[in-house]
């Protein structure tokens, strides 16, 4: 795998050397799980060459803690994508993705506004901005992205669409641990005991899919269970548009997110509470 901490170096390569290879992306902001392992294997599977970015991007942030505290494992990381067969990793600074110190910036004004975007202002305009800066220098024919972070997903897919990116968008099935937790770099950040309750997120929406339950009852199961929910609702998304019921929850200071359909739910497999 080779490395490129200038992006410079990485298009003089994309526009010469494998000018004519099909690229399958993947941007992350590192702390690789096997959630991000599938998605460059696939990336991999179904291109001539895979791409992995790792930046973490403080526009998406909220507070400068959460950013700061973002776990950070670069070169566990770069073993992890090499041992998953990745051709070639973007390790970009922040100068280098935002020359313009954010003065330019992607904003969309509906979906980006309810769930996550109501509860972090700004987080999809960091999460787009940066996006669009990433596809426009991995020049990739298809990018991969986790359907854990669904809104974030549909809203990318969108923006490709309005802008006539050429990348086509893929996403991938949640992958989960054996209790159901969805796969997620903050996982790294719970204490044992939360880390022993967090399934408890994903067991309770398909439970409550199951049951045919409202949002409400689900949002308060969880809230006696010790979580403190932003929200559980259920949203029409998707082509073919399809219910969905999203969840965001906090343990301590760690915000867990999920969401599933109710074919999801039938097929989920972990622990019921
Ligand atoms: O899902 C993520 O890890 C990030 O939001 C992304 C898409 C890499 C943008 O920073």
């Amino acid at each position: 795998m080779t490395t490129f901490a200038k992006v410079a170096d990485w298009l003089h390569v994309r526009n010469g050397l494998i000018a004519g290879k099909s690229v399958g992306f993947v941007p992350t902001m590192g702390a690789l799980h096997d959630g991000h392992i599938s998605l460059i294997r696939r990336a991999k599977s179904e291109n001539d060459l895979s791409v992995l970015s790792i930046f973490v991007n403080p526009t998406q942030f909220n507070s400068t803690s959460d950013f700061e505290k973002y776990p950070l494992s670069v070169e566990t990381d770069l073993e992890k994508a090499e041992a998953a067969g990745c051709d070639f990793a973007l390790l970009p600074d922040r100068a280098q993705m935002y020359p313009d110190d954010y003065r330019y910036r992607v904003s969309e004004s509906t979906f980006s506004k309810v769930l996550c975007g109501a509860h972090r202002p700004g987080h999809f305009d960091g999460v787009l901005t940066v996006v669009l800066k990433l596809l426009s220098l991995a020049k990739a024919n298809r990018a991969y992205f986790g359907e854990k972070d669904y809104q974030q997903l549909e809203l990318i897919r969108e923006m490709a669409r309005s802008f006539f990116l050429e990348t086509e968008i893929v996403g991938s099935p949640t992958v989960r641990e054996t209790d159901g937790l969805a796969m997620s770099s903050r996982n790294l950040r719970l204490t044992s005991e939360q880390r022993q309750l967090a399934p408890e997120i994903a067991q309770t929406i398909a439970h409550s899919l199951r049951d045919k339950q409202t949002p409400q009852f689900a949002k308060e199961q969880l809230e006696s269970k010790g979580f403190k929910v932003d929200y559980v609702e259920d949203h029409v998304v998707g082509s073919p548009a399809m219910n969905r019921r999203f969840v965001a929850a906090f343990l301590g200071e760690i915000r867990l997110i999920d969401n599933m359909t109710e074919s999801d739910a039938k097929r989920f497999s972990g622990a019921t509470p």
